[in-house]
C-alpha cells in the first residue's frame, strides 16, 4: 500500500504559493494579509489558529490573529468582521469555527465579503462550488483532491464514496469527486447497508470524526482510502477514522493520520488567501 504523504505535498504546493507571495510584493508591493478570529478558550482550535499564523509567517503572509473572549457579543464580532471587509491590507477573513453558542454560525458567515471568503463558506461560494464554477476551493476537500492530483490517482468514471454530508468537508467533497467525473455517492449516519456501499468504492473518503470507523471489511481490494477524521484519544494521541493497519493489505494507498489531509488544509487555505490577493489587482 502506498502511503499518500501529505506533508510532501503540502511542502511542494507550499513552495509555489511563496514564490507567487514574493511576486506579488516585489511586483505590486501587495503583502497577502490573513485575518484570523477566534472567539473563546477552545484548545483544540486554538492549536489550529496558532498552525494557520505559522504557515503565514512560513510564506510570507502578514497574519493578523483577532482573539476574542467567549463573552464577545455577536453584534461586536460582526462588526470587527465588517471593518475588516473594508480594510484593503486585510484580503482573506476567517472565522474559526465552533463558535460559542450566542452567536449565530450562519450570520457570521453571511457577513464575510464573499470575495475575502477564504474558506469558501458563504451560500455565493458554495453555490458557485455547486456551479462547477468556483472562485475559492473549500480547503480540506480541496486537500484532499491535490493530494490525488499529486500522486497521479484519477476519479474520472470510478466509484467514488464519501462518508459523511457535512457542509465543511462531507457535501463540497462529493461536488469536487463529481467536477472530476468521479460517480459519488454520499454516506450519512442514516445510511443503511454501509459497508455494502463503501466496498464498491474506487476511492473512499471518510469524514465522519470517530476513531477507527473504518474497517478492512468495509474496503474494496485495490481502493484509495482517503482519511480526512481527526479524532484525539484519551491519551491525547490522534488517530483517524481509518485503521490504517488493519486496511494496509488491502487498499493500493492510503492517508495516515497525522500526516496525510491534515498538512493540506491549511495549504489551501493559504491558496485561498493568495487568490483573494490575487484578485484585489483586477
Ligand atoms: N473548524 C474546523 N475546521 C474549520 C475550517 O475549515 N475553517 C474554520 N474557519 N473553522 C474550522
Amino acid at each position: 500500500m502506498i502511503r499518500l504523504d501529505g506533508k510532501v505535498v503540502a511542502q511542494s504546493v507550499r513552495g509555489e504559493i511563496k514564490e507567487e507571495a514574493n511576486r506579488l510584493l516585489r511586483d505590486y508591493g501587495i503583502r497577502v494579509g490573513l485575518a484570523v478570529i477566534i472567539v473563546g478558550e477552545d484548545p483544540a482550535s486554538r492549536v489550529y489558529v496558532r498552525n494557520k499564523q505559522r504557515a503565514c509567517e512560513e510564506v510570507g503572509f502578514d497574519s493578523r490573529v483577532y482573539s476574542l473572549s467567549c463573552d464577545t457579543t455577536e453584534t461586536e464580532l460582526l462588526n470587527l468582521i465588517r471593518s475588516l471587509n473594508k480594510d484593503s491590507a486585510v484580503h482573506g477573513i476567517l472565522v474559526q469555527l465552533p463558535l460559542p453558542k450566542h452567536i449565530s454560525e450562519e450570520k457570521v458567515t453571511h457577513t464575510i465579503r464573499p470575495d475575502k471568503d477564504v474558506d469558501a463558506f458563504h451560500p455565493y461560494n458554495v453555490g458557485n462550488i455547486l456551479l462547477g464554477k468556483p472562485d475559492f476551493l473549500p480547503c480540506t476537500p480541496a486537500g484532499v483532491m491535490e493530494i490525488l492530483h499529486h500522486y497521479g490517482i484519477s476519479c474520472e468514471g470510478k466509484e467514488c464514496v464519501v462518508v459523511g454530508r457535512s457542509n465543511i468537508v462531507g457535501k463540497p467533497q462529493a461536488l469536487l469527486l463529481l467536477a472530476e467525473n468521479g460517480t459519488v455517492t454520499v454516506c450519512h449516519s442514516r445510511t443503511r447497508n454501509l459497508s455494502e456501499i463503501t466496498r464498491r468504492a474506487d476511492i473512499l473518503v471518510s469524514a465522519v470524526g470517530r476513531p477507527h470507523f473504518i474497517t478492512a471489511d468495509m474496503v474494496k481490494a485495490g481502493a484509495v482510502v482517503i482519511d480526512v477524521g481527526i479524532n484525539r484519544m484519551p491519551d491525547g494521541k490522534l488517530v483517524g477514522d481509518v485503521d490504517y493497519e488493519g486496511i494496509s493489505a488491502l487498499a493500493s494507498a492510503a492517508t495516515p493520520v497525522p500526516g496525510g489531509v491534515g498538512p493540506m488544509t491549511i495549504t489551501m487555505l493559504l491558496r485561498n488567501a493568495l487568490l483573494a490577493a490575487q484578485n484585489s489587482l483586477k
